[in-house]
């Protein structure tokens, strides 16, 4: 059986027939829409590679089922810069060296982002590593990263001070 769903993915509307209702957006992601930014590491919600934000909040987006989702808006590493311009999250990893081989950097930056949304995190380098710790990163960067959430977040900050 054949079932359609409507997503939003990084603001262009899709309408999605599923071939298979078990498809993870992981995999309709990365195999259907060529989306690749977003990576697999284990398929079993324990990395945070996957990770992307499902109308505003971020998932594992291996442990979600595509047809739970109609009618989301899904937005993915590919969907967060401007045309040239970065995203601050994206600008900051950069600057702050946070990552190396890059494997787990799109969900790390889209927790980021996430976490950045849910303003949970202040300027404690501790609490931004406690709420980045379902992504893992085999390389080891997570000094880098706990410094590119602060600094992002910063960057942000500032951003809307100087809007007011
Ligand atoms: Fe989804 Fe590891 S691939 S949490
Ligand atoms: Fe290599 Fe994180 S940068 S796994």
């Amino acid at each position: 059986m054949k079932l359609s769903i409507s997503l939003t993915i990084n603001g262009q509307p899709q309408e999605i027939a599923l071939d298979d209702p078990r498809v993870t957006l992981l995999d309709l992601l990365r195999e259907r829409l060529h989306l690749t930014g977003t990576k697999k590491g284990c398929d079993r919600g324990q990395c945070g590679a996957c990770t992307v934000l499902v109308d505003g909040r971020r998932i594992n987006s291996c442990l979600s089922l595509a047809a739970s989702l109609d009618g989301a808006q899904v937005t993915t590493i590919e969907g967060l810069a401007v045309g040239e311009a970065l995203h601050p999250v994206q600008a900051a990893f950069i600057e702050c060296d946070g990552f190396q081989c890059g494997f787990c950097t799109p969900g790390q930056i889209m927790s980021a982002v996430g976490l950045m949304a849910e303003g949970h995190a202040g300027d404690d380098p501790e609490r931004v590593r406690e709420l980045m710790s379902g992504n893992l990163c085999r390389c080891g960067a997570y000094q880098g990263i706990t410094e590119a959430v602060l600094e992002a977040q910063r960057t942000v900050l500032e951003k809307g001070s100087d809007a007011a």
